[in-house]
C-alpha cells in the first residue's frame, strides 16, 4: 500500500489536536474523509483539514472503500458501534480510549479486529511521551534492577462548570477514571506486566450543574476523583490517583503528570510537564535530571522533528505514524485493542471495588499473551 487512506469519525478537539497534525506529518498517511453528526463543525473542517468527503453518518465512512484506516474520536458510548461498522467495513481501526463502556465491549472490539486480521490501535496517547519510551527502556533493560513499586499522579485543575458528553455515565461511562486513569492503568501495565487484583474507588466532589454561560443543566452523575492501589502478577505493587478538580495544578492546561518505577537498583520519574527529561536516581542519591536520549524524542522512523512544538504537545502526533507503520509493515500495532480491553477490564474493577468496598482479583481475565507483550488473551 502506497498511502493510507484514513477517514476520522469524530471531528472535535482531539482530532484536531492530535490527529489531524499526525496525519499531515506522515507521507504515508492522507485524510481524505471526515465524518461528525455536526454539520456546522463539519463544514468548518471542511477549510480546516483541507478535506474533501464528508459525512454524517458513520455507516457512510464504514462502506467507503477509498477509505483504508479510520480514526474514531466520538463519545465513548458510541466506540463499540462504530469499530464493529468499521471492521465490518473491512477499516483498519484505531480507536479513542477508554476502547468501550465497559470490558466485554471492548474484548469484543480486540475479536473482531483480530479474527478479521485488521490492525488495531488504542489512542493510549501518553506511552508516546519521551521520558515515558525511555522510562520503559529503563525498567525493560533492567537500569532500575527489579521494579517493585509503579506510582501515577494525574492532577487537573479544570472548571466546574458542565464537561458536556464527559459527565454522564450513559455516554463516557465513568468520569475521571475512563478519562484519565485509564491511560495510567495502562502505562502500569505496561512498565510493570500485568495486574493481579487491585482496590480502587471514586468520588464525585463537583455536580457540574451549569453550562460556561450559567445556563442550568443536568448534573454530572459520574467521578471527579478515581484512585486504585494494585498487585502485579510479578509480585511489584502500584498507586494510582487522579482528579479533575485539583486547584493549582493547571500548568498551562496541561495539568500535573507524574509517574515512577522505583526498582530493587534505581528509580526513575516521567512528568507530563517535562517530558524530554526524566528524573532519575540510585541508591543513596538524589533524584535529578537527565535529557532523554536523542532516540528516544521520537518513535524510530517518525520524521516528527522533536525540536518543533511544545514538548508536552507534539509527541502526541507520533500515534498515526505507529497506526501507519504496522500497516505498511503487516505487523500488530502497540498498544492495541487488546491492551485498550486490559486497562478496561482493570479500570472496571474499580467502579466493582469502590461500589462494594472490597479488593477485586483480575487473574482469571489477565494472561501474558505470547504475540503481544503484556497483553490480554480473550
Ligand atoms: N487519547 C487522548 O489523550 C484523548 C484526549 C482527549 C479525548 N480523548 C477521547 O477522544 C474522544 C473524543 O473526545 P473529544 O475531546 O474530541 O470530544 P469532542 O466532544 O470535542 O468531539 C467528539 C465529536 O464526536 C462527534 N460525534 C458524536 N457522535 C458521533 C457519531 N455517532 N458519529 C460521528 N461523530 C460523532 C461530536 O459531534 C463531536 O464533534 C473521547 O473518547 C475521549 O475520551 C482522548
Amino acid at each position: 500500500m502506497d498511502q493510507v487512506r484514513f477517514g476520522i469519525i469524530g471531528a472535535g478537539a482531539v482530532s484536531d489536536y492530535h490527529h489531524v497534525p499526525g496525519i499531515e506529518l506522515d507521507p504515508r498517511a492522507k485524510l481524505i474523509a471526515a465524518c461528525d453528526p455536526n454539520t456546522e463543525l463539519l463544514e468548518k473542517r471542511r477549510s480546516d483539514w483541507g478535506v474533501k468527503k464528508l459525512y454524517t453518518n458513520y455507516h457512510e465512512m464504514a462502506n467507503d472503500p477509498d477509505v483504508d484506516a479510520v480514526i474514531i474520536a466520538t463519545p465513548n458510548d458510541t466506540h463499540h458501534p462504530i469499530t464493529m461498522a468499521c471492521l465490518a467495513g473491512n477499516k483498519h481501526v484505531m480507536c479513542e480510549k477508554p476502547l468501550g463502556l465497559n470490558f466485554e465491549q471492548a474484548a469484543a472490539m480486540y475479536r473482531e479486529a483480530r479474527d478479521r486480521n485488521l490492525k488495531h490501535m488504542t489512542a493510549f496517547t501518553y506511552r508516546f511521551a519521551p521520558a515515558m519510551r525511555y522510562l520503559r527502556h529503563l525498567v525493560r533493560s533492567g537500569m532500575l534492577g527489579e521494579p517493585r513499586h509503579f506510582r501515577s499522579q494525574r492532577f487537573l485543575d479544570l472548571p466546574e462548570t458542565s464537561w458536556g458528553w464527559r459527565q454522564y455515565k450513559a455516554n463516557a461511562g465513568a468520569g475521571d477514571l475512563f478519562d484519565m486513569t485509564i491511560h495510567r492503568i495502562d502505562l502500569g501495565m505496561d512498565l510493570m506486566g500485568p495486574l493481579e487484583s487491585i482496590c480502587g474507588a471514586v468520588a464525585q466532589f463537583c455536580p457540574r450543574d451549569k453550562t460556561v454561560s450559567g445556563h442550568p443543566c443536568p448534573p454530572s452523575d459520574v467521578d471527579d476523583w478515581s484512585a486504585l492501589i494494585g498487585r502485579f502478577a510479578s509480585g511489584a505493587v502500584g498507586v494510582w490517583e487522579g482528579s479533575t478538580v485539583m486547584k493549582g495544578y493547571h500548568y498551562n492546561g496541561f495539568g500535573h503528570e507524574w509517574a515512577e518505577v522505583n526498582g530493587t537498583e534505581a528509580s526513575a520519574v516521567y512528568r507530563l510537564q517535562e517530558p524530554n527529561v526524566i528524573l532519575v536516581g540510585k541508591h543513596g542519591e538524589s533524584m535529578s535530571p537527565l535529557d532523554v536520549p536523542e532516540e528516544f524524542l521520537v518513535i524510530p522512523g517518525s520524521p516528527r522533528d522533536p525540536k518543533v512544538g511544545v514538548p508536552s504537545t507534539v509527541f502526541r502526533y507520533d500515534l498515526v505514524y505507529e497506526l501507519v507503520s504496522a500497516i505498511v509493515e503487516d505487523r500488530p500495532a502497540v498498544p492495541g485493542f487488546d491492551h485498550g480491553a486490559a486497562a478496561q477490564a482493570v479500570a472496571d474493577a474499580v467502579l466493582k471495588s469502590s461500589d462494594g468496598q472490597h479488593w477485586v482479583h483480575l487473574d482469571l481475565m489477565l494472561n501474558e499473551s505470547p504475540t503481544s507483550d503484556g497483553s490480554l488473551q480473550v
